[in-house]
C-alpha cells in the first residue's frame, strides 16, 4: 500500500497488571511501524528513585530517558511502588506532556498504560482494552519473573497483581478503566500471539479507513 501522507495514529492499549499489553503493544507497533511507549516505565522509574527516599514529584518533573533502562524496574517491589506513586496527581501532571507528544507524533504510536484511552489520548484512532482473570495474569507474570531470575512466589505474585488492580482502579486521578469506545480483548484463552493477532486485526479496519488506502 502506498501512503504519501505524514501518519499520525494513535494506538491506546489499557488494562490490569500484567494482563499483556506491553506485548501487544510491541507486537503492534512492530507490524505497523509505529513508535511504543510503554508508560508503565515511567511510573516504575519514579519508583525506583521514591525507594530510596526521593520525593516522587521531584522524580517526576527531573524524569530523563535513561532511568527507564534500570534492571530494577520490573521487581515486584517497584511495581507495588509504582502503583503508589501513580495516586499522586502531581506526579500524573508532569508525566502528562510528554505522553500526549509522543503520542501526537509522525509516524504512528502505539502507548500502553492505565489511563491512555481515557486521559492521554482521548482522540485515539483505536482503543484497546486488554485483560483476563487475575490468576492467569498472575501466572504469566510469574513465570516472566522466573525467566528473569526474580525470586517470588505464585501467591506473592497474585496477591500483588490483585492489590495494584484494586488500588488503580479505586484512585480519584486518572483511574483504571475502559474508555467507553474500547474494544475490550479478554485473554483468559488466548495465547500471546493469538492475542496480537486479534489486536492486529481490529487495528487494520481502523487504519485501512484512517489513511483512506
Ligand atoms: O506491567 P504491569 O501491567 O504489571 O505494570 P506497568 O504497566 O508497568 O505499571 C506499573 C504501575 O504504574 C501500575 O500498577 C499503575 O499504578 C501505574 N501506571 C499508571 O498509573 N498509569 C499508566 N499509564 C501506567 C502505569
Amino acid at each position: 500500500m502506498l501512503v504519501s501522507k505524514p501518519i499520525r495514529f494513535t494506538v491506546a492499549i489499557d488494562g490490569p497488571a500484567a494482563a499483556g499489553k506491553g506485548t501487544v503493544a510491541k507486537g503492534l507497533a512492530d507490524h505497523f511501524g509505529f513508535s511504543h511507549l510503554d508508560t508503565g516505565l515511567l511510573y516504575r522509574a519514579i519508583a525506583v528513585k521514591a525507594l530510596v527516599g526521593e520525593d516522587p514529584i521531584t522524580a517526576a518533573n527531573e524524569l530523563v530517558a535513561s532511568d527507564m533502562t534500570s534492571q530494577t524496574l520490573q521487581s515486584p517491589k517497584v511495581a507495588r511502588m509504582a502503583s503508589k506513586v501513580a495516586v499522586i496527581p502531581q506526579v500524573r501532571a508532569a508525566l502528562l506532556a510528554f505522553q500526549e507528544n509522543f503520542a501526537s507524533q509522525d509516524g504512528g504510536a502505539v502507548l500502553d498504560g492505565r489511563d491512555i484511552g481515557t486521559i492521554i489520548c482521548p482522540e485515539a484512532q483505536i482503543k484497546i482494552f486488554i485483560t483476563a482473570s487475575a490468576e492467569i495474569r498472575a501466572k504469566r507474570r510469574y513465570d516472566e519473573l522466573q525467566s528473569k531470575g526474580l525470586e517470588t512466589s505464585y501467591d506473592e505474585v497474585l496477591r500483588d497483581v490483585k492489590e495494584r488492580d484494586e488500588r488503580d482502579m479505586t484512585r480519584k486521578d486518572a483511574p483504571l478503566k475502559p474508555a467507553h469506545d474500547a474494544h475490550i480483548l479478554d485473554t483468559s484463552g488466548l495465547s500471546i500471539m493469538a492475542s496480537l493477532q486479534k489486536a492486529i486485526d481490529i487495528t487494520s479496519t481502523a487504519f485501512v479507513k484512517a489513511m483512506k488506502i
